[in-house]
């Protein structure tokens, strides 16, 4: 599978290898065309008007939602509230559902290799309310310690919430059983799938899952749309924490009576555009089918740990029992940043240097930063094989 063709980018960077889709992908022409047909031809704001072009505008929008509960295999619509991305919607979690819920002394867990969009609301609504935020530990190879998890679910711990897929060590959660384990207990989890959304199939009816969270833009689709799923019935016993309009059913100066559930977390004029092109995303998503793309991006990435496993002054960082589409190395005595602008401006490969948005992981590891290569459907083995060129030639200048 080689996509590049339908990536109009890539006509006008003819030579670029890009290798930092964890942070964006790339996006099809049909995502693009959506995007500029939805302006075109059908641009009005939603849910707002009665004239026919508002109600085309309102149409696309909503059946937009019904099109990704289908895609995540939610049970309602109700249950897809459209954000700007995966850090809106884990606030959201933790800001209106976590946060009234939790007492002084109160636990919530999260993982050592969240994300700081999965770290900091966390981490600022325990301060807030004297609770604690626990560390799920790593093991040595980068794998999340499911034993010592087992163990820190008690009665004190409110919430979980972990990522399905690490950004920075590529490794992919057994989730499905961390969900299980943690239902037992009859806490609500929240899952990051950020980086897991495009490629990975998700029932979150079957999982029983509370709270589901992407963005649109690491899945083809644009940039400033995303989604959060949450179960009916806790979406419909949160307050909102954001206001204004569009998100009530009744207003006077004295009080306001909220929408019912997504609505009311959707105060604003929101990107209905950007929507229209996520709706496109998945249509592409579909067509190419999400076990092929799954099938491709593993491939690449054990071919890339292979290739970097010949270099020997490369060390990758961690060694999951399960690594998909992110591998991020270092390389002794050279600083990330400059294997990083090297590769751009002598062989014009796109790599991501630094911490990547988990500071904390980058600390417990011991590496001030690190390269990061990750995949998209666009990617190629000789893209990896450039790659491995390019180091060496880093390699050399710096010996
Ligand atoms: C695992 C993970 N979670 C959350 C985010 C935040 O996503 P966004 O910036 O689209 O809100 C990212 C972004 O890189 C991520 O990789």
């Amino acid at each position: 599978m080689t996509n590049r063709s339908d990536f109009p980018l890539f006509d006008n960077h003819p030579t670029l290898i890009y290798l930092d889709s964890a942070a964006t992908t790339q996006k099809p022409k049909s995502v693009i065309e959506a995007v500029t047909f939805f302006y075109e031809n059908e641009n009005a704001n939603v849910r707002r008007g009665v004239y026919n072009l508002t109600a085309k505008a309102t149409n696309r929008y909503e059946n937009t939602r019904v099109q990704i509960q289908q895609f995540i295999g939610a049970q309602h619509p109700q249950s897809i509230v459209f954000t700007k991305g995966t850090t809106e919607s884990i606030n959201i979690v933790a800001h209106c559902f976590a946060a009234p819920r939790l007492h002084a002394g109160d636990e919530i867990l999260i993982s050592a290799m969240e994300h700081h969009a999965n770290l900091i609301p966390w981490q600022q609504i325990c301060l807030q309310k004297k609770a604690h935020l626990k560390i799920i530990p790593l093991t040595e190879t980068g794998d999340l310690d499911v034993e010592i998890f087992q163990k820190m679910l008690h009665p004190r711990v409110k919430m979980v919430a972990v990522t399905h897929l690490s950004n920075v060590l590529g490794t992919v959660n057994p989730i499905e059983a961390l969900i299980l384990e943690v239902k037992k207990h009859q806490i609500p989890i929240l899952v990051d799938m950020a980086q897991s959304i495009a490629s990975h199939t998700v029932d979150v009816a079957d999982w029983e899952v509370d709270f589901v969270a992407f963005s649109g833009h690491k899945m083809y689709a644009p940039t400033g749309v995303g989604i959060l799923y949450g179960q009916k019935k806790h979406l419909e016993n949160m307050l909102p924490f954001q206001f204004g309009g569009d998100m009530i059913k009744d207003v006077s100066f004295e009080k306001t009576i909220f929408a019912a559930p997504p609505h009311r977390f959707e105060g604003g004029t929101p990107n209905a555009a950007g929507i229209a092109g996520l709706s496109a995303a998945i249509d592409y998503l579909q067509t190419l089918g999400q076990q092929n793309i799954y099938n491709h991006i593993d491939l690449l990435t054990k071919y890339c740990i292979e290739s970097l496993r010949k270099i020997p002054m490369v060390q990758i960082l961690g060694n999951p029992s399960k690594i998909f589409g992110v591998v991020s190395f270092t390389i002794e005595n050279i600083h990330p940043h400059d294997i990083a602008t090297i590769l751009d401006s002598e062989f014009n490969i796109a790599v991501r240097a630094g911490q990547h948005c988990a500071q904390p992981l980058a600390d417990l590891l011991e590496v001030p930063a690190t390269v990061r290569v990750s995949f998209g459907i666009y990617n190629q083995k000789k893209d990896i094989d450039k790659l491995v060129e390019g180091l060496l030639w880093v390699i050399t200048l710096f010996r």
